[in-house]
């Protein structure tokens, strides 16, 4: 198999797509493109090598698509949950960090301050790949972006509309939109906005692509007309503490059938999973004929075996 992509891919580590060009975010869809059309077929890129799963967090799809696809990839896989390394509690991030580049080759992290997936890089000598923190889900984002050029055939001059949280999600699609020329409008409600420097730095990007990012406390004003429509929970994990006051402040962000008549004709419906119908999609949207959402779940899988084989994977 001709592994187009693989020369690009420099950079050690994966804590966010701050740290991938626009033509490394490109390489990766073609890969992952390549991946996909192979139809699961066993190769050899990991093998003889451990990659292990650091998770502080639960998780169904980042997990069980990681240890398939480093399967698949000839890997081994260790999953550590958060009663095994307990970060910076049982010991320092940094002594995990040393110790586990001792006997791996690779560490997929789940976090809950992004602080952690930068110090487990910062102290590590194998690569880090951020599977979620609490800024940042690149992987996500990597594989959404995928989605829609698998959809549509293109990315450029579409508009995505992400109603709900400026949350990690969010964030991370905020620099991928921007990277590919897909513009983005994101409707929250006050003071949920995405953090005012990562909007900037999507800005940067989106000058060089020539992309167009709104950031608004209007759904409607955000879905007219857009092609993606794209929501995520309103209470992360970790924000459990908020839910009452999150519930309640979202109130009118939902997206429902009414909200999706705005948008174009043939419009996507994404969300990343896991998802609460009734809350921040209704039933009929997330079930209905235009939802994407397993689709994107399987393809968190292709998109990964690529990221894995660019950053760990032997050079063809
Ligand atoms: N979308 C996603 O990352 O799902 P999990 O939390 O189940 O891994
Ligand atoms: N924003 C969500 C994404 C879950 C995949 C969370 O952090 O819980």
């Amino acid at each position: 198999m001709k592994m187009t992509g693989v020369t690009h891919i420099m950079k050690r580590d994966l804590l966010s797509l701050q740290d991938l060009s626009g033509e490394e975010v490109v390489d990766l869809l073609e890969l992952t493109e390549q991946l996909k059309q192979d139809n699961y077929q066993l190769n050899n890129q990991l093998k003889g090598k451990t990659v292990a799963l650091v998770f502080q967090k639960p998780s169904n799809r980042t997990r069980v698509s990681f240890e398939v696809g480093i399967f698949q990839l000839g890997g081994n896989c260790v999953y550590l949950g958060p009663t095994e390394i307990n970060l910076g509690v049982r010991e320092s991030t940094a002594d995990v960090s040393k110790t586990l580049s001792r006997y791996l080759d690779g560490i997929v992290a789940r976090t809950h301050a992004h602080q952690d997936v930068i110090e487990l890089a910062e102290h590590s000598s194998v690569p880090i790949i951020n599977g979620l923190s609490d800024l940042y889900h690149p992987c996500q984002a990597l594989t959404d972006i995928f989605s829609i050029k698998e959809k549509f055939g293109k990315t450029e001059g579409l508009t995505l509309a992400y109603i709900g949280d400026g949350n990690n999600v969010c964030n991370s699609l905020l620099l991928g939109c921007a990277k590919v020329g897909l513009n983005m409008r994101i409707a929250t409600p006050p003071n949920y906005e995405p953090q005012k420097n990562i909007i900037e730095l999507a800005e940067g990007y989106a000058k060089e692509t020539n992309t167009e990012i709104t950031v608004t406390n209007s759904p409607q004003d955000a879905v007219k007309g857009a092609d993606v429509i794209y929501s995520d929970v309103w209470v992360s994990m970790g924000q459990e503490e908020e839910s009452k006051k999150r519930l309640n402040d979202f109130n009118g962000y939902q997206i429902n059938e009414k909200l999706t008549d705005l948008a174009t004709k043939d419009f996507i419906f994404m969300h990343c999973l896991p998802a609460h119908r009734g809350q921040e999609v209704t039933a009929e949207v997330i079930d209905g004929e235009h939802s994407i959402v397993f689709d994107q779940a399987e393809n968190r899988l292709h998109t990964q075996k690529a990221i894995l084989i660019s950053l760990l994977g032997e050079k063809p």
